[in-house]
């Protein structure tokens, strides 16, 4: 039977930091609070006279995980994106990154899941390649959250960002790679967290065009309280499923919304903090990117091994969860895929 196995990450975020002290100048709000309360210290915020598109810093992270792969744009058979920003309403974000790629033979095609995007993008492609459909596919997970952000509202201003993580994903016989993905939704929950920007659901003509509507609005607490609950239960279905308990984890990947959530969410798995891998204090929350961009991060600075059990979590708007459970297989050993890749791209 095939199965689907990861065979190289690549990142890109944008250049400009955005610091807690940058925004204590645009919000009521502190460096301290936002530290205490989320855990972030910084994030990036994309420029438009930088080609920091969604485009942009997805076809980078796309090609940096390419290079590390060993392939040519022209073998992916699917592309598939996260986004809930992509540039444009239509064509999809999957399709101008096609183009950027020269990836000819591939389809393309975005999905709108909130922040559980890049797990439901590498769960179409994962069936997609046992089911045969495919043999070589490319999953990003990539926002540009400045563009939907009312810099008004301290209670989301401060956490969300901008960023983009891919993945490589090939077919294999070995029983490695992609173990088993697991998606859940309750669209009940959906007014939690929203945006305002209908595009289809308000006519233009009807808008007030002096409210910028294309806010985006969330019950933060709410949320908090569900994403502890939803994403144990998820990783706990992730860890029977495979008949693993949770010593046999070697590093948790969960979404990066808040620190207090992930602290929670290893204390209710019993993994200590060593194993969980955090970047929030760096870029805040990238919605979809965050896991791509820590798995990305977690492979090149070594953290993961040949065989390592790694577990990916997420949780967002719609309400939407998700886990994946991988049995690493990039070699890292003497000509390994990860010592031939290049260096990560440079952070400032
Ligand atoms: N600076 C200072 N004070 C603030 C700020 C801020 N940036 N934001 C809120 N406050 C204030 C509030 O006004 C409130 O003041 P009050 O007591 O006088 O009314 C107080 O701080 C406490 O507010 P809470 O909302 O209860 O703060 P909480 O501890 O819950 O933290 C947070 C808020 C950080 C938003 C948290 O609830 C959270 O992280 N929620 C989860 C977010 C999430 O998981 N989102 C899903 C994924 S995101 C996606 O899909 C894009």
């Amino acid at each position: 039977m095939q199965r689907a196995h990861i065979i190289g990450t690549g990142s890109s975020i944008p250049e400009r930091i955005l610091s807690n002290k940058d925004l204590e100048s645009i919000v009521n709000t502190s460096d301290e609070w936002i530290v205490r309360r989320t855990g972030i210290r910084e994030r990036r915020i994309s420029s438009n006279g930088r080609d920091e598109s969604t485009t942009d810093l997805a076809t980078r992270a796309s090609v940096n995980a390419m290079k590390m792969a060993g392939i040519s744009p022209s073998s992916l058979d699917m592309i598939v994106v996260g986004t809930v920003t992509p540039d444009r309403q239509f064509p999809s974000a999957a399709c101008m990154i096609q183009k950027a790629l020269n990836a000819e033979n591939a389809a393309a095609f975005d999905l709108s899941a909130g922040c559980s995007g890049f797990l439901y993008a590498l769960t179409m492609v994962n069936n997609a390649i046992r089911a045969g459909m495919c043999k070589t596919a490319l999953v990003v997970g990539v926002e540009r959250l400045s563009s939907i952000i009312n810099w008004q509202d301290r209670g989301t201003c401060v956490l969300l960002a901008d960023g983009a993580g891919a993945v490589v994903v090939d077919s294999t016989e070995e029983h490695h790679g992609i173990l088993s993905t697991h998606l859940k939704s309750d669209g009940t929950f959906w007014e939690l967290l929203y945006s305002l920007d209908g595009n289809s659901y308000v006519p233009e003509i009807l808008q007030d065009v002096n409210k910028r509507p294309f806010h985006l609005k969330m019950d933060g607490n709410r949320l908090f309280k569900r994403a502890i609950g939803c994403m144990a239960e998820i990783s706990r279905e992730a860890l029977e499923h495979n008949s693993l308990c949770s010593h046999d984890i070697d590093l948790v990947i969960p979404h990066q919304a808040n620190i207090r959530i992930i602290k929670s969410l290893a204390n209710n798995l019993r993994i200590p903090m060593e194993r969980v891998y955090t970047n929030i204090h760096k870029y805040g929350n990238t919605s979809s990117a965050t896991i791509p961009i820590a798995l990305d991060e977690a492979n090149r600075d070594g953290l993961l091994t040949k065989g390592a059990h790694v577990l990916l979590v997420s949780f967002g708007a719609g309400l939407t969860w998700g886990a994946a459970m991988l049995k690493w297989s990039i070699s890292d050993g003497p000509g390994g895929r990860l010592e031939q890749a290049p260096p990560a791209p440079e952070r400032q």
